[in-house]
């Protein structure tokens, strides 16, 4: 058997254990032997590329190939090893960026090497090369501000040029011809013309979207890198960059779906971009007076409760207080109060945010719920613990059609008998909207660092 068979073979073994990694990671039970499938897979496809170059026997690219593995290798341990949890969402933006600009390097790549195809072969190629590079440069710059956005290194209030939806029909539009003029007759001026106009469009449709529906970009950017990945694989005719690229463009696409259902978006206007929340820093209204509550009296709350429901958010996030909310929970639990965790679809800043940190605590599974599931409960729920979470918690989305987030579901907290709120202070969350919670009969504001209150709670119990 020659080594490309043998590498077309690991390819197919590599994708289905890529398929297996997905349907492990669907479930929180199955997650590891999820990863454990997806670092198989890697590892197998890595290898064969390997066999590969090394038959061709050309020492120059088997050298380039150990460096490029041994820099990339490093470098993704490192910054594995020290991204804190609230900084995974621009590392993952970033990340998406790599992959962008990877494409875009093998589509110029693909027109610059000599291909001797000719007739509908020829045709073919050069339409593969002009897509792959065009979704990579909009997956690259696009990549690029979410990152910016995620990291508070630009505004996250979204851009809003005269004519927003035109510019990006406009660049759409031209791609599609410059594809057709480029096929008819391929040149370098075309190819440059595409990358530009690209390069810009990917810039444009993210910074047009307001912070508030950022996750639904970084889900969105993840299917794109999966295009793109796809698109380098026609051109090198490999089949697991194909199939992966695939896997990672459906499921990211997917998640974007769902994301958009939890956050009351259309699907349609998030994949044209260019929609956006105008965070409203000036908001006038009176919204009253809030009380405030000693970590003390939240433990004699809690004693005399019989169900508690935990929302959590990003700021339990920041605080790291997964660990000592899990021990508070261990011990109303040995006191016969019901506890259940209530888990908002885009609660923190990445997609399952909170099951990680809560997973990552020991928290039993069966009593993290999410939204849907646990929604109708708060009505007959003695009290709730709003740990760092703001905007997931916001009555204004369901009750305030004027409100920047109306129309996004939330959950119910303030239907509770008694709402404990653990923030630093009165200020916003992160789509920059006040939260008329925080003023309601039933709530109690407890200031502080979260981890800081738990652990003073769990003293007074
Ligand atoms: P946010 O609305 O972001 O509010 C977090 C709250 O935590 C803040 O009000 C902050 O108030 C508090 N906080 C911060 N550090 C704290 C600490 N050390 N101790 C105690 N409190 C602390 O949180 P959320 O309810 O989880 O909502 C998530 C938001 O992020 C949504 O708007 C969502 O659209 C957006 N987003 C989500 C994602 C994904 S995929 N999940 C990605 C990007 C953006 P203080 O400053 O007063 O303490």
């Amino acid at each position: 058997m020659d080594s490309q068979s043998i590498a077309t073979a690991a390819y197919i073994v590599a994708a289905l254990l890529f398929i297996f990694s997905l349907a492990g990671l669907s479930k929180h039970e199955t997650s590891r032997q999820g990863v454990v499938y997806g670092i198989a897979g890697m590892a197998i496809a890595l290898v064969a590329t390997f066999v590969v170059v090394a038959d061709i026997g050309d020492s120059t690219a088997i050298i380039l190939l150990l460096v490029a593995v041994a820099i990339g290798g490093a470098i993704g341990l490192w910054r594995a090893r020290v991204v804190e949890m609230t900084g995974m969402p621009e590392l993952i933006a970033l990340l998406h960026s790599f992959v962008g600009l990877a494409a875009v390097l093998v589509g110029w790549n693909g027109y610059l090497e000599d291909n001797h195809l000719t007739g509908s072969l020829e045709d073919i190629h050069n339409a593969e090369v002009f897509i792959g590079v065009f979704i990579g440069a909009v997956t690259f710059t696009g990549s690029i501000v979410a990152n910016l956005k995620l990291s508070a290194r630009i505004s996250s209030a979204p851009l809003v040029l005269p004519g927003k939806n035109v510019i990006n029909l406009g660049a759409l539009a031209a791609f599609f011809g410059l594809t057709v003029w480029f096929v008819i007759t391929p040149n370098l001026g075309l190819l440059i013309a595409v990358t530009v106009v690209a390069l810009l469009l990917g810039w444009h449709l993210v910074a047009s979207i307001g912070g508030g529906d950022m996750p639904v970009v970084v889900s969105m950017l993840n299917s794109y890198s999966g295009w793109a990945a796809a698109a380098s694989g026609f051109l090198l005719n490999n089949d697991a960059l194909i199939v992966t690229g695939a896997l990672v463009g459906s499921s990211g696409a997917y998640l974007s779906y769902i994301m958009c259902q939890a956050m009351n978006r259309s699907f349609i206007s998030v994949i044209a971009g260019g929609f956006g929340i105008e965070a409203s820093g000036d908001d006038d209204t009176d919204y009253g007076e809030h009380r405030e509550i000693s970590a003390e009296d939240t433990a004699e709350l809690l004693k005399n409760a019989s169900s508690v429901i935990i929302t959590p958010g990003y700021g339990m996030a920041v605080a790291q207080a997964q660990y000592p909310v899990a021990d508070l929970v261990k011990r109303l639990r040995e006191r016969g109060v019901e506890v259940r965790f209530g888990i908002h679809p885009v609660a923190g800043r990445l997609p399952g945010h909170m099951n990680v940190l809560l997973a990552e605590a020991k928290v039993p599974y069966d009593i993290v719920l999410e939204m849907d599931e646990i929604n109708d409960d708060f009505s007959s729920t003695s009290v709730v613990l709003v740990i760092g979470a703001n905007d997931t918690v916001n009555p204004a989305a369901a009750e305030d059609p004027g409100s920047p987030i109306a129309g996004m579901p939330v959950l119910h907290v303030w239907e509770a008998t008694d709402v404990v709120v653990f923030k630093r202070s009165m200020a916003t969350g992160y789509a920059g909207v006040q939260n008329p919670l925080f003023f309601r009969d039933n709530s109690q504001m407890l200031f502080g660092d979260a981890k800081d209150k738990v652990e003073e709670i769990i003293r007074a119990l």
